[in-house]
């Protein structure tokens, strides 16, 4: 089998998102189809060249969002995960089929440690990534193959494996870091050795794939850049297991921030970055760390009184990128209850969130009801409401009534809660008023769930602030996150609290249609 020849111009480097695989693997993390259907439009609409949309064999859940993905794809190359046998193969073609550029991506571990797994020898493996990789290409004409914690396999023996799997036919070539290990002076001259001594390397591109376990990802990818590398595997803030992937926003600005001395190019639309990072972490329930690079709250905000000055004089003094290049718009304008929908439309458009006629009317809804109680309404309580508004999640639980006594005298909650439309009370007490108030949530509708993060964000300054409630819920490995909005903090605790047991209700229905949940996992290789 001869391979396709590149396809790729030597300066432009395929940006490569894996949110939707390794970044929704990681534990609670998980995101509706719904979701995981907007996230890929917007990855789409941003110019990702490549979508890593799931891991098809791992659920019913998986295989239908990456077909789904595939088919409403415009630009992006549909990309499904598979391990090294043919049943994950053909599971994988029969989801990214559909795609106008489908991709299969098959992998092994390769490493010592990673043999070991499915008691392989080298020659019996070697045999494998043969047939494997043989196999997929026989369907797809675009195939990508990863040494599984290629950092830490020996170095003869990977350049063996790397040349087998370019000789049946991979067009890329993925070198994952999978457990964070490398760092950049390695990761550079690991891609340069094998782009220097493995025949046929000229032939495909090769890809980076790093972990941020010592906060290296970055700069471990940029180094592989540097030494040949031409796909950078990322995710949006870096989500994924344990601390993460490579961030796409991070390795995209550095890249043209620094093209003076990094002169490749991406095809990103920068603008979209703000937009497309809420979103992931609204949906994946990761909040974005405050100080986390291009995209955290304080990333564009100069507040010590040297650093306002320069940049009164000149904004260059302190920025070294301008905020709306990444789609952080500076507007000023401060909504009032006697805003309309045209001035929040307008509103949201400049903050880089377009919206459905529908989704609209319902955050409008909701900016009337927040008017109404807060005198002035800034641009991020306006992206509170979008971030808690577009769910599909049915409300089989829906809060109706709460009074919460809270003070030096105790902490009860007062609650009436429907549950499939039939309304239900109970009066309860606690240590505190949100665990008062998350105590009628269980007496009213008794659940084995336990809370597993609870989380509390004021979104602006001011004692009228809104507060935004993150609560993640695991129930025999289930996960769940749930979010919500309100200048009640304990209100907007309740409504995360019921949204992620609603969202419970759904994953425990579809496990008992046939499953949702994911039997296997990429780990299991071989
Ligand atoms: O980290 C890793 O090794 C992976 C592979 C499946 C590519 O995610
Ligand atoms: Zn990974």
């Amino acid at each position: 089998m001869t391979t396709a020849p590149k396809a790729v111009s030597d300066d432009h480097v395929v940006i490569f998102d894996t949110t939707l695989r390794d970044g929704e693997q990681s534990p609670g993390a998980t995101m509706s189809h719904e979701e995981k259907l907007e996230i890929a439009a917007l990855l789409d609409e941003m110019g990702v060249d490549v979508i890593e949309a799931g891991f098809p064999i791992a659920s019913e859940g998986d295989f239908n969002a990456v077909s789904e993905i595939a088919k409403n794809s415009k630009n992006s190359v549909i990309c499904g995960l598979s391990r090294a046998n043919f049943k994950d193969i053909d599971r994988c073609w029969e989801a990214v089929k559909h795609a106008a550029r489908p991709r299969i991506h098959t992998f092994i571990g390769t490493s010592p440690l990673h043999r070991a797994i499915p008691n392989l020898d080298q020659d019996q493996m070697a045999e494998r990534i043969h047939e494997t990789v043989t196999h997929a290409r026989n369907l797809c004409d675009n195939v990508q193959w990863s040494p599984m914690d290629a950092t830490r396999t020996e170095h003869d023996y990977l350049c063996r494996v790397v040349e087998i799997a370019i000789k049946a036919g991979a067009t890329t070539i993925n070198i994952p870091d999978t457990v964070g290990y490398t760092a950049p002076r390695e990761s550079a001259d690991l891609i340069r050795m094998l782009i220097e001594k493995v025949p046929g390397a000229d032939q495909v591109i090769f890809a980076t794939h790093c972990h941020n376990d010592l906060g290296m990802a970055t700069a471990n990818s940029l180094a592989a850049v540097e030494a040949g590398a031409r796909q950078i595997e990322c995710t949006i803030n870096g989500l994924g297991e344990r601390a993460g992937n490579t961030a796409l926003e991070e390795v995209v600005m550095a890249l043209k921030v620094r093209h003076d001395i990094m002169p490749w190019t991406t095809g990103i639309d920068t603008r979209k970055i703000m937009n497309i990072s809420r979103r992931v972490a609204s949906v994946s329930g990761f909040p974005v760390q405050f100080n986390k690079a291009i995209v955290g709250k304080n990333a564009f905000a100069h507040e010590s009184g040297i650093h306002q000055d320069g940049m009164l004089k000149n904004a260059e003094t302190f920025e070294i990128m301008r905020p709306e290049d990444v789609g952080l718009a500076a507007t000023n304008l401060v909504m009032g209850k006697h805003s309309g929908r045209a001035a929040l439309k307008d509103k949201l458009r400049q903050l880089g969130v377009e919206m459905a006629d529908n989704q609209l009317q319902d955050v409008f809804v909701r900016f009337k009801a927040l008017a109404d109680r807060k005198k002035e309404v800034y641009d991020d309580d306006i992206l509170a409401l979008v971030q808690v508004s577009d769910d599909a999640t049915p409300d089989h639980l829906i809060l109706t009534d709460l009074t919460v006594i809270c003070g030096t005298g105790g902490q009860s909650a007062d609650m009436t809660m429907t549950v499939d439309g039939v309304a239900k009370t109970a009066q309860t007490s606690g240590d505190g008023p949100v665990d008062a108030a998350f105590n009628a949530v269980k007496e009213i509708f008794p659940h084995e769930a336990k809370l597993e993060l609870y989380q509390v964000h004021a979104v602006t300054k001011g004692t009228d602030a809104q507060a935004t409630v993150s609560v993640r819920l695991n129930e025999d490995g289930r996960i769940v996150t749930g979010s919500s909005a309100d200048t009640d903090t304990v209100v907007a605790s309740v409504k995360a609290y019921i949204h992620a047991l609603n969202r419970l209700l759904v994953r425990r229905g579809k496990v008992a249609a046939g499953g949702d949940e994911r039997e296997i996992s990429y780990k299991d290789a071989g």
